[in-house]
């Protein structure tokens, strides 16, 4: 990696000229009707829409016009986003706050690209070959493969296994296991072979309280049935923790590194994907990374105007600074995706959820938005009455494949014409006299990215995963915020921690007997808690 040159002081976008102008618009194009906009261009497709590899972004229903589009380029340049994500490619330490480089799009580069220099490259297509390897030698060879992990160690992989389902073919069964309450490893248990299962620990710290505590159930599991000595053949790791997974007693050859230049959120690329290799194999992992890399060239060279990634993420900083909508909506046209607005939610809340500049100054603009969402034929019978009709209001993301992801195309067919009347209801909406009836307006002007492509196959989820994390990227730089740290996560476990061992019971002074405030516990329990304690332990 190259050594860590001295970033130039960058500006945040709030501090250009650009932005001033994009507020002057705000009152203009951005208050225009959609019906206004589409009348004035008549070629609106045309112009509001652009394409790289497979991927098409249709943003005719946005509320812009081509002088918005115009002041998106030139925040884009005021904001020195080509140097920034040259920066991150050359591996500079862009993370700054950790002091680490942001090397995710090295994962998938090829020989002779070097990508973050020529020991990264090294190393990257090393370890890509150890676990293909294994993967396809031993993964393969089990019934039952569970991914245990939480957060990135779990929603990408977990998203890309449904996501390709049917590209599976061969492949034992997967499953996922996340969550510290006990149910998911319970439930795997209770229909699992042990002598036929083969565990994955993926954690990048190894350190991470959920998933150990599933890990130590699923070694009691397979040390109990099949004796301590079969442990080693039934469990591999993904880790940057060498001792920790010794003291586990992974074997050496199951054992896969991962690099602090990845972060959680960005390291399917990475043998955090193993368990995507077995369901999917060696060559359709390869062309998921080619994917990736198509859009990582495409977001270093395209120009603004054509670039996906910064097009969608100038069109999100629009919706949440200037129109004031603080959500976005993501809404797959594909049972397929049904985890992709949960992994979305880790990429872009966890990386975008920063009240503070990378100098460390409080921000004075609003920065990422609530992304949440559903598949959307779904969620046309649950909530899109509230986004049609409600008060609040919220920018929504369509993604629709033209061909169906199961072979079903004639039902598909429906799932695209739903996709598209429900675009048209939130941009055009109906009016007072075609609705007949002061309960049957749309007030419309919903802003809509139709996000469309030809099949969902293993090079477009890895297109449309790049496409995500480099609009994250880019909106980061435009707030001046850093995307690649997660310090709001911290309290909470560090609090989790402290209170352990009244909630079991192991502190002192919490027995039955015990009363509230008796004192033998440890400070860091608040009195205000002890009587709720109290309660759920009588409960249990
Ligand atoms: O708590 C948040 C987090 O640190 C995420 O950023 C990460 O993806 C997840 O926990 C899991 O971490 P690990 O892979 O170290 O177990």
């Amino acid at each position: 990696m190259s050594a860590p040159a001295p970033q130039p002081p960058r500006v945040a976008g709030p501090e250009t000229q650009p932005w001033q102008r994009l507020r002057e618009l705000t009152s203009m194009t951005g208050a225009r009707q959609m019906r206004e906009l589409f009348a004035a261009d008549p070629k609106r497709f045309e112009h509001c829409s652009a394409q790289a590899a497979n991927l098409l972004l249709d943003y005719s229903r946005q509320r812009v016009d081509t002088e918005v589009l115009a002041t998106f380029a030139a925040l884009a340049e005021a904001v020195g986003l080509r140097e920034a994500t040259a920066a991150m490619r050359r591996g500079e330490q862009i993370n700054t706050t950790e002091k680490r480089a942001v090397l995710h799009v090295a994962l998938r580069q090829r020989a002779g690209q070097q990508l973050g220099g020529a020991q990264v490259e090294r190393m990257v297509l090393a370890e890509r070959e150890r676990m293909l390897d294994f993967a396809e030698r031993v993964g393969r060879r089990f019934k039952t493969v569970v991914n245990i992990g939480i957060g990135g160690s779990d929603l990408g992989p977990a998203m890309a296994v449904q996501a390709l389902q049917r590209y599976t073919e061969g492949a034992p069964r997967l499953a996922f296991v996340s969550n510290v309450d006990g149910c998911q490893i319970s439930d795997l248990i209770a229909t699992a072979d042990p002598a036929t299962t083969l565990f994955i620990v993926a954690s990048k710290t190894f350190t991470t309280q959920e998933t150990l505590a599933n890990a130590r159930a699923a070694r009691e599991w397979v040390a109990g049935a099949l004796g301590e000595a079969a442990v080693p053949d039934h469990f591999a790791a993904v880790s940057v923790n060498t001792a920790a997974m010794n003291a586990f007693g992974v074997h050496p050859d199951y054992r896969f590194e991962m690099w602090d230049w990845v972060g959680g959120r960005y390291s399917i690329w990475s043998s955090i994907g193993v368990s995507l290799a077995i369901a999917i194999g060696r060559d359709r992992f390869l062309a998921f990374l080619d994917g990736g890399r198509d859009i990582d060239e495409h977001f270093a060279s395209a120009p603004w105007g054509a670039n996906l990634p910064a097009l969608a993420a100038l069109l999100g900083v629009w919706n949440s600074n200037f129109l004031a909508l603080p959500t976005l909506a993501v809404l797959p046209y594909d049972q397929r995706l049904a985890r992709f607005p949960a992994y979305l939610q880790q990429l872009e809340m966890e990386s975008l959820g920063k009240s503070v500049t990378q100098g460390g100054t409080a921000v004075q603009w609003t920065t990422g938005p609530v992304i949440w969402g559903e598949p959307g034929n779904n969620a046309q019978h649950s909530f899109f009455q509230l986004l049609h009709q409600g008060t609040p209001r919220a920018a929504l993301d369509f993604l629709l494949p033209a061909r169906s992801s199961c072979g079903r195309q004639g039902q598909h067919d429906l799932a695209i014409a739903n996709c598209l009347a429900q675009a048209e209801a939130f941009a055009f909406g109906q009016s007072l006299d075609v609705a007949g009836s002061v309960h049957k307006v749309h007030d419309g002007n919903r802003p809509v990215s139709l996000l469309t492509f030809d099949a969902l196959d293993p090079a477009t989820l890895g297109r449309l995963i790049a496409h995500y994390e480099h609009k994250v990227f880019a909106q980061s730089v435009i707030w001046g915020i850093n995307a690649f740290d997660q310090w709001g996560v911290e309290l909470g476990k560090k609090l989790c921690a402290e209170l352990v061992p009244a909630v079991t019971g192991e502190e002192a002074g919490a027995g039955p007997g015990a009363t509230a405030g008796a004192g033998a516990g440890p400070a860091a329990v608040p009195e205000h808690l002890r009587p709720l304690l109290k309660v759920l332990r009588g409960w249990k």
